[in-house]
């Protein structure tokens, strides 16, 4: 069924487990997903950008997780990603979001907070669940000092404040990742301290990691053999998403490694395969090699299968 987030996060929190957050854009892209999730038996989240709903115009993607719906018995919750401002985050409301994000992260505290009051108040009268953001998601430079840190990832004290201010039912917090393939100059590193101390003082709210893939160098790696070019890509190591999932984090989002999974047996196929035209002959084995990706996220890293 479609579903809000409410359920999914008050047993994630409770168990050491997340709920996958997928990034989807096309029908390939969907059903690879939900196959997985259909394997592992399990809740899962399917997000669309504003970039995406843009992309594919928005009734197609509401339209195409209604059929992943009718096809499954799945519990999906369909999310609202990084809306920028109330206006987008109503009219996904509006067209049957079960859940949206206002991102008011780049605003002041004040106002991040009167803005998602704003949209807490809409969707809620809707039904309609929300996640915030408090914090910047930046890449950070190694040996970041602790005064920039401070500057840039979420500060406990104003997560609890903010929860309480806005009603919000979600929050994503800064604690070192960032979006994309390149991630850490260095080694990889996340401020476990600060989401501990975040999950201590708001035990209840369900936290949210963004800018969570792992940049798998399996699909890199195949990329670059096949004609791609991406060096030093490097990603959020799985063990440390696992360990986020036991301090509050109910929600891991992906996209960039569903993009690399999606283009490595793309590039792969053509390469092989000169001759081919037909797109089925390449979107096939793309659609296959998200489903093993996504399956593999939700048994080994998320640790949520038959939840
Ligand atoms: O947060 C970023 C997601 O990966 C979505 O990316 O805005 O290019 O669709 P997009
Ligand atoms: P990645 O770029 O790490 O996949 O993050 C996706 C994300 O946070 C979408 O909101
Ligand atoms: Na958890
Ligand atoms: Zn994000």
């Amino acid at each position: 069924a479609l579903v809000t987030t409410k359920e999914m996060f008050a047993k994630a929190l409770k168990n050491d487990y997340a709920v996958g957050a997928f990034n989807v854009n096309n029908m390939e892209i969907i059903q690879g997903i939900v196959e997985a999730a259909k394997e592992e038996k399990t809740s899962l989240i399917l997000q669309v950008s504003a970039g995406a709903r843009k992309y594919a115009k928005p009734v197609y993607l509401v339209k195409l997780v209604e059929a992943a719906i009718l096809d499954t018995d799945l519990d999906i919750a369909l999310h609202l990603d990084h809306g920028e401002d109330f206006d987008i985050c109503k009219k996904c409301v509006d067209d049957g979001f079960t859940s949206v994000m206002i991102d008011g992260s780049k605003h002041p505290f004040e106002e991040n907070i009167r803005l998602t009051k704003e949209v807490v108040e809409y969707a809620h009268s809707k039904g309609v669940v929300v996640e915030a953001e408090l914090g910047k998601l930046a890449g950070i430079e190694d040996n970041i000092n602790v005064d920039a840190r401070s500057a840039t990832f979420t500060v406990p004290e104003e997560a609890a404040e903010f929860v309480e201010k806005t009603g919000v039912d979600s929050l994503a917090v800064a604690i070192g990742t960032s979006h994309g393939a390149y991630k850490f100059k260095g080694e990889p590193y996340l401020d476990f301290e600060r989401l501990k101390k975040i999950h201590s003082l708001i035990p209840d709210t369900p936290l949210v990691l963004h800018g969570a893939s792992t940049v798998l160098p399996e699909f890199v790696k195949k990329c670059n053999d096949y004609g791609g070019d991406i060096p030093g890509a490097q990603g959020v190591p799985e063990d440390m998403i696992k360990e986020a999932a036991k301090h509050g984090v109910c929600k891991v989002n992906i996209d960039t490694d569903l993009r690399l999974a999606m283009t490595a047996e793309i590039r792969k196929h053509l390469a092989e395969h000169p001759a081919d035209f037909d797109p089925r002959k390449y979107l096939g084995p793309a659609r296959d090699a998200i489903k093993g990706m996504v399956q593999h996220k939700i048994k080994n890293v998320l640790n949520a299968s038959n939840i």
